[in-house]
């Protein structure tokens, strides 16, 4: 379909620079903290740079470690080696330490937050979704743990960066002696009150990850943190991530070791990028609110979040089209159709048309247990299996949360340098296509 001659897109003109959904905002001080590096010769994986970013990050997020590492997946790797490690014990080298166990699984998220679930030889159960936050279900936890009562570690995601329901999900982990891989690599300076004082994301779990990939808040243009209140696992990660070496003067071996440490001229990037922090996060609110405004009196309404015990980063803004709005959509494996009726519109009409327009949103992320690699996983619903439940002599079926998020919902571009103007364009293509 050609938007720009359909009638209804009349007088709207592309963009000239393409509007992106989330790109790298440098500053300046970036290209100080890099030539610092390189004028002084720590081009490597130890310098100055990594040493300030790993201080400065546990301050801001109010932990005692934290451990810079090549990106938010391979701190992830090492948080969930960690967990089956203290669970289950050291694994020959040839192992996964969670071999042979499951593991409850955020379903909403980027593969990212539970490949490494499967890295260390684990099954991935995937917890449906809830509607206030968009992510892990409560009461689908609880269920999971009457279904599986022995598994004994949670990964949650705070989507998007909006924080989860932590207070219960922790109050039911406690109840059943498991630990949280907390993935808080999308909400980086996000908030939350626990027990009432408000903490940052990335201290919510046992092993807690964030990530600087070029797509989020701030950027080291790849990276991530392990963040952590315990010397000993900080120690652990910081080994395992530089080869596992031993104290012997040869190159000598216990341990299964990674090259997963961060780069000191990545680290200057971050360092240049850490005050902007706040000051992103800010941009991020306003654009978020602009969306809430704007798209008012259309039959859609913005990603949801704990307006009494959380405070978002606003990563991303997102929308999520009313029931009885959505215009027909099918979506096979790789493709999709879409048709348009007045007064209705669709995720991919609207993604289209914002695209015609150089700007750019992307469909919400695809939930787990969809996912065709993990698609024989577990999946455990509100009100039990999530598999298997439709019946060809039973009208109706059972939620998925999750599945009707990603039916219905769409990410908007979300980019800091993205004007007022731009947004009010691009807030003007959504109200036509539900004309
Ligand atoms: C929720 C989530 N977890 C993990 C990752 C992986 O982080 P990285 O790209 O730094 O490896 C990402 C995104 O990149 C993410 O969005």
């Amino acid at each position: 379909m050609d938007f720009k001659k359909d009638p209804r897109f009349e007088g709207i003109k592309p963009f000239e620079k393409k509007v992106w959904l989330s790109s790298p905002t440098v500053h300046g001080d970036e290209q100080h903290w890099v030539d610092e590096a390189i004028r002084t010769n720590w081009i490597s994986t130890v310098g100055e740079n990594i040493d300030a970013i790993e201080q400065q990050v546990a301050g801001y997020i109010g932990c005692k470690y934290a451990v810079a590492v090549s990106c938010g997946t391979a701190a992830l790797h090492l948080a969930t080696k960690l967990a089956g490690e203290r669970l289950y014990g050291q694994a020959k080298p040839n192992a996964g330490t969670l071999a042979g166990r499951k593991v409850f699984a955020a379903d909403m998220t980027f593969d990212a937050s539970i490949n490494p679930i499967a890295y260390e030889d684990g099954e991935a159960v995937f917890i449906d979704t809830e509607r206030d936050t968009w992510n892990m279900d409560p009461q689908a936890l609880e269920k999971a743990f009457e279904i599986y009562p022995d598994v004994k570690l949670i990964v949650v995601a705070h989507l998007y960066g909006t924080p989860g329901r932590m207070a219960q999900i922790k109050r039911i982990a406690d109840a059943h002696g498991a630990l949280i891989v907390e993935d808080a690599a999308e909400s980086l300076g996000a908030k939350y009150r626990l027990n009432g004082e408000w903490v940052e994301t990335g201290t919510l779990g046992q092993y807690n990850v964030i990530s600087f990939n070029g797509n989020k808040v701030i950027t080291g243009s790849s990276g991530g943190m392990f963040l952590t209140d315990s010397r000993a696992d900080a120690e652990k990660v910081r080994k395992w991530s530089t080869q596992s070496r031993e104290a012997a003067p040869w190159y000598q071996h216990e341990e299964i070791g990674y090259n997963y440490r961060m780069s000191n001229i990545v680290a200057g990037i971050v360092r240049g990028q850490l005050p902007y922090l706040d000051a992103h996060i800010d941009q991020k609110r306003r654009i978020w609110e602009r969306y809430e405004k704007g798209l008012a009196d259309l039959p859609v309404r913005m990603n949801p979040w704990d307006r009494q015990d959380s405070m978002p980063n606003f990563w991303l803004s997102c929308c999520i089209i009313d029931e009885d709005a959505m215009a027909p959509t099918v979506r096979g494996e790789q493709d999709y159709l879409w048709q348009t009726e007045p007064g209705k519109s669709s995720p991919h009409e609207i993604l289209e048309a914002i695209s015609a327009f150089n700007a750019e949103g992307r469909p919400i992320w695809k939930p787990m247990h969809m996912q065709p690699i993990y698609r024989t996983n577990p999946f455990v619903t509100a009100e039990g299996n999530g598999r298997g439940r439709t019946n060809a002599y039973i009208k109706g079926v059972g939620v998925d949360v999750g599945a009707d998020i990603f039916r219905r919902g769409l990410c908007l571009p979300s980019d800091n340098k993205m004007t007022e103007e731009q947004q009010a364009q691009i807030i003007e293509i959504i109200h036509r296509c539900f004309m």
